[in-house]
């Protein structure tokens, strides 16, 4: 094997050249990985008569690199690099295995012939990153699978297995074994006439503006916030035409993404995902966890034990008696049986859970056998005590028990135990089987082993998790507790609850703050208000519109009624007529909010919040923040996060909004100590994340 950079190497057999890609962990395309192909090609094509190249390790190549993104690239750029292999001088064949993503696809693409081994998974991932194929995937794309595939590969991101890109005609070949011996023996049959190849860029693609309508209005209809996929119609527009001038529209379009403040949001929602796995106590050996016990068969209860029974796990659930267990076995079994119409299980797969991995009892000792114990009943923290008793009684040592409180201490919780150290807190988030976030809640006497196995649990359970210190509603439902209260000011002040949702969803949020809150129940805020009323400082200001709809039963969507009427979601009058006698009574003279007003207030008061988090240790980091808020609470993935966003926008502004609007409400509108530091010495909430590693 001889280098052609610290990535890449190549050898010669017979007459035959090969490469080998070798950038761990998924062979992403860096400077170096791409120089080493220009290299080698040039030192292979004088000397062999066909070449194949292939990845080592997991993958062949994942795509470019992102986190050179935003930087300036280093030569050769990876459409040359495409370039460079489609004008090789002796045939290349791609042997394609693992993730094969975005400019890692591109390659292939240029390359002459293509293998797809079983672990294939190709796609043109771009536009969840906001960008667009950037080296000819938007042209060669269609000269090889059509302009619909592409469209559909390029505006979704969606991946295809070794089966469907044969059928796409992405692949030529499906072979198995060693991507080195697969890439041998394809390069000796190309040499033996025995595999053809061709030059993709001399395809000639039918222009079709049919289906390219049908997939810029279909986006306009569905996606019309986000910049990125109209942008790759527009490209893959210019493929019927001449190659040379597609590839530089396509290069000219990339650009305009690359700018793009939604590329910027969108990739740090990438490197969130990944960072919130690294946290203190990741050297720790997790404790193993077979067997589950869940205490509570409700709504989220029933949730947990079928997130767990779709891991695979055992799972032993706990109720008062037969009627509840009973309830509890029908909301899990229409869980799964949804989980089989989404393709997440399969019918056998769902017996088997339901027969053999589920045990309902009504009896602590039943939880004898359990590793973790996970409590999910009421809210309250004298019901939650008592079943820590319990569970401290009838739990084997070493069984970690966990708390999926929303709110309360965990600390406290950990009290009715002889061993805090095997106690967390465990916050899911309904549906807790589809939804992806899951705090950690880590207490005072949490062991690290049990933080660690937290973690692994999560990761069993295909979530996301983030570590959280204990406070009144952990990271996320304190940041909600805040920015809510500005949604009641709002609503105090002047706006209507179907203004404020509205405004809020322009933003990219999917619902607004009152649609949430009637979906999720507007009881449990009220029982929170109520516990925490006793705390409450005096010179808060408390708007009493939610306790005037709550004393009218009217809890949102499973009342019928709410901030809304259901079924048909249109604003409840009387909920209109509540708030203008309030404000009549606290003498207010309603003003006009501009819907840009409206999200200005509300995301200043969500990263206000989010950095008092900070400055308390709650959170680890900004990017630990962001993730929560993006996969626990909906918020718009191109936005990146509150911090992220208050970096994009500029910290100084966000203290000049806080300080405009404490002008109304000092008391509510104080600006955190470390947000004014940063915006005084020109810091990011970025720098915070790069320091913290
Ligand atoms: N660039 C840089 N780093 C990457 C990367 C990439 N393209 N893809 C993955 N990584 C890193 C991850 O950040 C992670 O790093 P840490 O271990 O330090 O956290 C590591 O590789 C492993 O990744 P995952 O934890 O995600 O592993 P996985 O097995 O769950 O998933 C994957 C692997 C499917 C490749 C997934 O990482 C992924 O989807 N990556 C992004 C792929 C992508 O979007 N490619 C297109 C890039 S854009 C492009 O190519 C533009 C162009 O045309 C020029």
């Amino acid at each position: 094997m001889t280098a052609a950079s610290d990535t890449v190497s190549y050898e010669i057999v017979g007459d035959v050249g090969l490469i080998c890609l070798e950038n761990p962990p998924v062979n992403a395309a860096s400077a170096s990985l791409r120089a080493g192909i220009v290299a080698a090609l040039q030192a292979l094509e004088i000397e062999v008569s066909a070449i194949g190249i292939y990845g080592a390790g997991r993958a062949f190549i994942a795509g470019a690199d992102i986190k050179e993104f935003g930087q300036p690239q280093a030569d050769p750029i990876l459409p040359e690099v495409c370039l460079a292999v489609e004008n090789c001088a002796v045939p290349v064949v791609a042997i394609v295995h693992g993730p094969t993503l975005g400019g890692g696809l591109e390659v292939a693409m240029s390359c002459h012939a293509r293998i797809a081994l079983p672990s294939l998974r190709a796609g043109l991932p771009e536009v969840l990153l906001g960008i667009i194929p950037g080296a000819g995937g938007t042209q060669r794309g269609p000269r090889l699978m059509g302009v619909r595939n592409t469209l559909d590969l390029a505006t979704t991101g969606r991946h295809v297995k070794a089966d469907e890109a044969l059928a796409l005609g992405l692949v030529d070949r499906l072979d198995e074994g060693a991507p080195r011996d697969v890439a041998l023996r394809a390069a000796q049959e190309v040499i033996a006439g025995r595999l053809a190849t061709r030059r993709t860029a001399e395809i000639i693609v039918k222009a079709d503006r049919t289906v390219l309508n049908e997939f810029a209005s279909a986006l306009r209809a569905k996606q019309a916030h986000l910049f990125s996929p109209h942008k790759a119609v527009e490209a893959v527009a210019f493929a019927s035409g001449d190659f040379a001038h597609g590839m530089q529209r396509e290069r000219e379009i990339f650009q305009e993404c690359i700018q793009s403040p939604q590329r910027a949001g969108l990739i740090h929602a990438f490197f969130a995902e990944r960072a919130v796995g690294k946290y203190p106590e990741m050297g720790a050996t997790p404790r193993e966890v077979a067997e589950v016990g869940v205490v509570g068969g409700g709504t989220m209860g029933a949730g947990i034990a079928t997130a767990c029974l779709l891991a695979g796990l055992k799972v032993v659930l706990l109720e008062m008696n037969v009627d509840a267990l009973d309830r509890a076995r029908a909301t899990i079994t229409g869980n799964l049986d949804g989980a089989v119409k989404r393709g997440k299980m399969s019918a056998e797969a769902r017996d088997a859970a339901l027969g053999e991995l589920l045990k309902l009892s009504t009896k602590y000792p039943d939880f004898s056998a359990c590793d973790m114990i996970i409590e999910a009943v009421f809210e309250d923290m004298t019901v939650k005590k008592q079943v820590f008793r319990n569970l401290n009684l009838h739990a084997k040592p070493g069984a970690i028990l966990a708390t999926n409180t929303s709110y309360l201490d965990v600390d406290e919780v950990a009290k009715a135990t002889a061993r805090p150290e095997s106690v967390i807190g465990l916050h899911f988030f309904s549906p807790a089987h589809v939804m992806k976030l899951l705090e950690i809640v880590v207490g005072a006497h949490t062991a690290p082993e049990v933080v660690a196995t937290g973690f692994a649990l999560a990761k069993k359970l295909r979530k996301i998790a983030v570590r959280a210190g204990v406070c009144d509603g952990f990271i996320g439902n304190r940041i909600l507790n805040h920015y809510r209260k500005v949604a009641d000011y709002l609503i105090m002040d002047g706006a209507s609850p179907a203004q404020v949702d509205a405004a809020v969803r322009g933003f990219g949020f999917a619902m607004g703050p009152f649609q949430v809150m009637d979906l999720a129940g507007l009881d449990i805020g009220w029982a929170t208000r109520k516990r925490l009323a006793p705390t409450r400082p005096a010179e808060e200001r408390y708007v009493e519109i939610a306790d005037r709809v709550c004393e009218n039963g009217w809890f949102g969507r499973k009342a019928g009624r709410g901030y809304y009427d259901y079924p048909d979601g249109t604003p409840n009058a009387d909920v209109l007529q509540i708030i203008e006698t309030e404000r009549a009574k606290a003498g207010i003279t309603p003003c006009d909010f501009s819907d840009q007003e409206i999200v200005e207030r509300y995301m200043t008061a969500m990263v206000c919040e989010a950095v008092r988090i900070l400055e308390d240790g709650i959170a680890q980091r900004p990017i630990d923040i962001d993730a929560v808020q993006l996969f626990g609470y909906g918020f718009p993935r191109h936005h990146g996060g509150p911090l992220h966003y208050a970096d994009s926008i500029g910290l100084a502004e966000i203290v000049a909004r806080a300080e405009r609007y404490a002008s109304e409400d000092a008391h509510y509108w104080q600006v955190p100590r470390l947000l004014r530091e940063l915006a005084d010495t020109g810091g990011s909430f970025a720098e915070l994340n790069q320091a913290a590693g």
